[in-house]
């Protein structure tokens, strides 16, 4: 009986499904996550999404919101089953693959696709999910809220980590990118800001709707919709497409905030390569209980007027961690580690503080103190991603780089960072690997010591 039901199954499986030529696809589930040891969950394999079109409507004072996410992918493999990262906190109305309704089934924050027939490897196809709900944020190990976290007039959106999940179904881990385009229904009192460029803002009644474009290549975690009460500002200034947002409440405080980016931009270009977006700006949102801002492509989310120096944190994470995205959470340094070091330089510039000073600091933590056990490039699980020796120890290994190859290797090494891996994902090693072949010399030591020992390296 057995042996029969299997040899019907097989029969049933190899039966052409469509047309005289085709061959059926069998293929095998994509796997529920991306192999990151942090975030083991995280991420999907089978395919790889090229562009994600989100309509997305929104009311703040219920907390509803209503999504239809289409997705373009192309198999990686032949696929008889596919996931989505999507929190169970939503609910899935439909799915179709390519058209045709498509059986679907979630789970925690898997949303688990089987498609009327299985995909052919290398085949292009699109996904469209509508769902609805009301969002929540994740807590992350580290403590902070991720995600989609309320505000008393709409939502703080910051993704980093983990929090795309909790808003749209995705492939949410960084090594996928894809394109973006974002259409937000909000009421018309409320302001909807999200990654890219503003393409229009019309509104019917009592509803407006904003449609962005992010072009180029984003990871999901640097994706945002941010709604509130914002002025909102779009400029050319200085070269750049300026686009702000500002919470009311420090309209006051951030009359020069679109002003103050193209003297970073301009000068991290000098020394970075172009800048990699065809925008810029930020929200500023009054939050100061989220606790962190984020360098959300393009448009970094800041809980406060940021300062001087955070700005140049968040707009160095454009090059570094944003055009360069790492492979894993682990080499996360190399995100925040540059991000760090722009800090540094830009104070450096701006002659508010010299960077030796900004390296002196940091490297007087005393060597017994808990700081000198984490390695930079490896801070050892998910709570302490955003901890300090991944920023600060992170700045320093690059100090003492630059000390110790001279200004002019240190910049080609970072400005051959940038755009060897532009709108892609590189990971330690290969950093390593390109700073010993654009300085010719070998770099063993100095790397060891800064980024894979613990301990407090000697000068
Ligand atoms: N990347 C952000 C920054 O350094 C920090 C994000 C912190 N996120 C978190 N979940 N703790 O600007
Ligand atoms: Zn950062």
């Amino acid at each position: 009986m057995k042996r029969l039901l299997a040899l019907a199954a097989a029969a049933f499986i190899s039966v052409p499904l469509a047309g005289p030529a085709a061959v059926a696809v069998t293929g095998a589930p994509g796997a529920p996550g991306a192999g990151d040891p942090y975030f083991p969950g995280q991420g999907n394999g089978g395919y790889d999404t090229g562009h994600y079109d989100l309509a997305l409507d929104y009311s703040p004072s219920s907390n509803h919101l209503t999504g239809v996410a289409t997705i373009s992918a192309t198999a990686t493999q032949a696929l008889s089953r596919l996931n989505l990262d999507l929190v169970d906190t939503l609910t899935v109305r439909s799915v179709t693959v390519n058209g045709a309704a498509a059986r679907f089934a979630q789970s925690g924050a898997e949303l688990v696709v089987t498609p009327a027939a299985a995909l052919d490897s290398g085949a292009a196809f699109t996904v469209v999910v509508r769902y609805d709900g009301r969002p929540t944020h994740v807590l992350d190990p580290d403590g902070s809220r991720d995600g989609w976290i309320r505000t008393s007039d709409g939502v703080y959106n910051a993704n980093e980590p983990q929090g795309a999940m909790t808003w749209y179904p995705g492939n949410h881990h960084m090594t996928d990118k894809a394109t973006y385009r974002f259409a937000v229904t909000v009421p018309s009192t409320r302001v909807a800001v999200a990654n890219g460029d503003l393409v229009s803002r019309t509104s019917g009644g009592d509803r407006a709707t904003f449609v962005w474009d992010a072009k180029e290549p984003m990871a999901s975690y640097l994706t945002t919709v941010s709604i509130g009460k914002f002025q909102l500002g779009d400029a050319m200034l200085g070269g750049f497409r300026v686009i702000t947002a500002v919470d009311p409440k420090l309209a006051g405080k951030a009359a020069d905030f679109a002003a103050r980016h193209a003297p970073v931009l301009d000068y991290f270009g000098s020394l970075f390569g172009p800048y990699p977006f065809s925008s810029t700006g930020g929200i500023v949102d009054h939050e100061p209980n989220v606790g962190y801002a984020l360098e959300t492509q393009t448009r970094p989310i800041y809980p406060v007027v940021p300062s001087e120096r955070l700005l140049a944190h968040e707009l160095a994470h454009q090059w570094f961690g944003n055009s360069v995205t790492p492979t894993r959470w682990q080499d996360i340094w190399l995100n925040e580690g540059f991000a760090t070091y722009g800090e540094w330089l830009w104070q450096d510039e701006l002659g508010t503080r010299p960077i030796q000073d900004s390296f002196a600091t940091a490297y007087a933590v005393p060597a017994d103190d808990d700081f000198w056990q984490t390695p930079t490039a490896d801070p050892g699980g998910p709570a302490a991603l955003f901890h300090d020796p991944v920023y600060d120890r992170g700045a320093m290994t690059l100090h003492v780089l630059r000390r110790s190859l001279g200004d002019a290797t240190f910049f080609a090494i970072l400005r051959a960072w940038a755009s060897e891996h532009k709108y892609g994902n590189a990971d330690t090693a290969a950093f390593v690997a390109l700073s010993e072949r654009v300085s010719g010399r070998q770099l063993d030591a100095l790397f060891d010591a800064w980024l894979f020992q613990p301990g407090k390296p000697s000068l």
